[in-house]
């Protein structure tokens, strides 16, 4: 089992699924704690409920600070937590806030990619960045999406490791948009989740310095 530490923010559905895909052994893993910058986030209650260990990592509020010392304070805090756990990948799943690169490249594998694994609500690199349901509605976009991908330091990038269209062109609100999407999301995120975590990928660097990552 691969031991993980899920990143979320709030309503935690993303975690539900990936929770509910390990009882049902169709994900091979084991979290080891949910960790969450909101104290009163819906994720923490959710993982003490199913003896999962939660935390609360408060991000420092200190107005002397810059934004940048701000963050890596508050991911100093977590790096001591996860020094602790030892796991093997951090899952984001609705964590809402940015990662240094100095925090993402401890997690650098000897082959390059970042164990840090992110789902994002677009067809990247469209509409990066919050509220992307939204962002790809009130655009008139036909279609909208689901990305799964491996975290690099520039926000929403990084290999992709898994997509899926939908259309909205028949959707009236963003509330249809993200109920279509968080569908996908459920389903998507376990089933990639289950070959990227026990590292059953290669990433060939292609044409134009691209990379591409192929399941095994
Ligand atoms: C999801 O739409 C996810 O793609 C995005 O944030 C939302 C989190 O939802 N990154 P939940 O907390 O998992 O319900």
């Amino acid at each position: 089992m691969v031991p993980i530490v899920v990143f979320a923010s709030g309503r935690g559905s993303n975690f539900d699924s990936i929770q509910r895909a390990i009882e049902e052994k169709k994900l091979n893993a084991r979290i080891l704690a949910v960790i969450s910058d909101k104290k009163d986030a819906l994720v923490l209650s959710k993982a003490e409920k199913a003896g999962i260990v939660s935390l609360h990592v408060a991000a420092p509020v200190s107005s002397t600070q810059s934004v940048l010392e701000r963050r890596m304070a508050h991911e100093k805090k977590i790096l001591e937590e996860i020094q602790k756990l030892k796991p093997q990948f951090l899952v984001l799943a609705g964590y809402m806030r940015i990662l240094t690169s100095e925090f993402i490249n401890e997690f650098r594998s000897e082959k390059g990619y970042v164990r840090i694994v992110n789902i994002h609500p677009s067809l990247l690199p469209s509409f990066p960045g919050t509220d992307a349901y939204a962002q790809a509605f009130r655009y008139g976009a036909k279609v909208s999406g689901v990305t799964v991908h491996f975290v690099e330091p520039k926000v929403d990038s990084g290999p992709i490791c898994a997509q899926e269209v939908f259309s909205i062109e028949d959707c009236h609100t963003v509330g249809e948009v993200e109920k279509r999407g968080l569908e996908i999301e459920h389903r998507l995120y376990p089933q990639t989740l289950s070959w990227v975590l026990t590292e059953k990928f290669e990433i060939e660097r292609r044409s134009e310095g691209r990379f591409y990552v192929r399941q095994n």
